[in-house]
């Protein structure tokens, strides 16, 4: 028993949701007066989901879903509830725009007063009706130049009431008062309307059954090409009809031509903004690549002053401290003749290592070489000492002689240069570190390889790694002022190489 009821119950579920009428079950609520107040909804399909576009509407009041429905809807569910009597009606849904069709049946036992609705979306179906209704209101009345009635459409047999047997074929005075078509008004409005190409009015006519209505009228002449009249157009409304046509479905169309514009305007608007904001963001953007472009500049500013700097102190360092070095050890020569080579030596390799230690920051700070002879020779002495210092087989390869580049661009060349290969001396633990430098197409390229130990690029890619190395960020930084395109090619056991291809065409850095 009870797995036929919950086969039973699910068939029914399945039903109702495959419905395309929107169904729910709804409680309705009377007061003490016995007066339906409200309703609770206790049931609803998926047909009532996608046509009133509320989902979780179940265990609400109408008064909440829907309050412009309550009066109408409660009252007729109310009735429903209390007589057992099912009830049909059109419906408008003015918060929703919309028309439905109703129909509303007791649901379970008299005292629940539950009430089953099920209901349709009929709003396409309504406004077909107003366009058909459209049509029916105007008489449209084709007169040859006699004013005879020639043709005859249904809006004009529903106003002035005859069928076109009745009335094609007769003159069109029928439709004026008696008196008025006495004085002659018919022939005259055609006649004004042939002379005018157009003429209106609004007067009383008379219908078949002898009954007069107020009416709007307007006349056209017609033409053939050689514009001899072919007779008239004559569009005739009722206006005493105008208050007794549908108001709702008026409002209705009313509404959504309002609806539409306001939705126009608001396109406009919309356009307005989106074109006010994209105005904005190209400001925005501009002012951004200035203040990146001063950046830029300012950044470049302060890289020359430091190597200038740097350039200056050097040459003191060559030109001073290096000068009195080498007097001194020339003094200490003097001296050893004096008082022997063996007092003497230890002083002698101090200053030795004095001088050698100067050349080396000197270096550091920046090559002589490298203003005074060139950025080759500069390289290949930065090469030379390096691999002094490090034991390992360095090769230089280069054959630009003393050609000469921006100064920019030398500087940038010599320094990523220098830090990759203070890398290599660091990290790398290589046998073997070449250099290379030569020209390819509008290119310098720089080129250091070592057979060490690589690294892992991707990993000092990271914003930490960067914050607290600099090494390689400095030399993309350089390499970007100058507008050369940086490499780094390495991995753990293969080595790395550095490329950096400088464009000779100097671009403004
Ligand atoms: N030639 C190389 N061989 C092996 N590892 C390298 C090489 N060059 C760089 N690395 C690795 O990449 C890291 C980042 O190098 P980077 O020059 O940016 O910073 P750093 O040398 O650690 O510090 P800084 O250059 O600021 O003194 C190094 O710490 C090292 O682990
Ligand atoms: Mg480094």
């Amino acid at each position: 028993m009870r797995d036929e009821e919950s086969r039973f119950e699910s068939r029914y579920r399945l039903l109702r949701d495959a419905m395309s009428e929107g169904f729910c079950v709804v409680e309705v609520l009377f007061d003490a007066d016995g007066k339906p107040q409200d309703g609770i909804l206790r049931e609803v399909n998926r047909a009532y989901e996608l046509q009133t576009g509320r989902v979780q509407a179940v265990g609400r009041r109408i008064s909440e879903l829907a309050p412009d429905l309550q009066d109408a809807w409660i009252q007729a569910f109310g009735g429903v509830a209390r007589t057992g009597q099912p009830a049909r009606f059109e419906q408008r849904a003015a918060t929703a725009g919309k028309w439905y069709e109703v129909h509303a049946f007791r649901w379970g036992e008299s005292q629940q007063g539950l009430v089953g609705v099920l209901f349709n979306d009929i709003t396409q179906r309504k406004l077909d009706e107003l366009m058909a209704q459209s049509v029916l209101d105007y008489a449209i009345v084709l007169l040859d130049p006699a004013g005879h009635v020639r043709s005859w459409n249904a809006g004009a047999q529903r106003i002035k009431g005859y069928t076109p047997e009745e009335i094609v074929g007769r003159s069109s005075s029928v439709f004026y008062l008696p008196e008025d078509a006495a004085a002659g008004r018919p022939a005259r409005v055609l006649a004004l309307a042939a002379e005018s190409g157009r003429y209106e009015e609004e007067g009383w006519r008379v219908r078949r059954d002898g009954s007069r209505f107020w009416a709007s009228v307007s006349v056209a002449p017609l033409h053939d090409s050689d514009g001899r009249l072919q007779g008239f157009v004559k569009v005739t409304r009722d206006l005493s009809e105008r208050k007794s046509a549908d108001d709702g479905l008026r409002a209705e169309v009313h509404e959504r031509m309002r609806a539409q514009e306001q939705l126009h305007a608001l396109n406009e608007r919309l356009e307005a903004e989106v074109a006010a904001r994209t105005a904005d963001l190209t400001r925005a953007n501009t002012d951004l690549l200035e203040t990146r472009e001063r950046l830029r500049e300012l950044s470049a500013r302060l890289i020359r002053a430091h190597e200038q700097e740097r350039g200056r102190i050097a040459r003191d360092f060559h030109d001073g401290t290096g000068q009195f070095l080498a007097l001194l050890r020339m003094r200490l020569a003097d001296l050893s003749r004096d008082v022997g080579e063996a007092r003497v030596q230890p002083s002698t390799e101090l200053v030795k290592q004095v001088i050698d230690h100067t050349r080396r920051l000197g270096l550091i700070l920046r090559p002589i070489a490298l203003d005074d002879l060139g950025l080759e020779a500069a390289l290949e002495s930065m090469v030379e000492q390096q691999a002094a210092l490090t034991g390992w087989s360095a090769t230089y390869d280069g054959a630009l002689g003393e050609r000469r580049f921006a100064d920019e661009v030398e500087t940038a060349c010599f320094r990523i240069a220098q830090e990759a290969l203070t890398n290599a001396a660091r990290y790398a633990d290589a046998s073997e570190v070449r250099v290379s430098l030569a020209i390819g197409g509008e290119e310098l390229v720089l080129q250091v390889a070592d057979n060490g130990r690589g690294f892992d690029v991707e990993h000092y890619q990271t914003p930490e790694e960067r914050a607290t190395h600099f090494g390689l960020v400095s030399m993309e930084e350089r390499a970007g002022l100058v507008g050369a395109r940086l490499s780094i090619d390495s991995a753990p056991g293969r080595g790395t190489r550095v490329t950096a291809h400088f464009p000779l065409e100097a671009r403004p850095g």
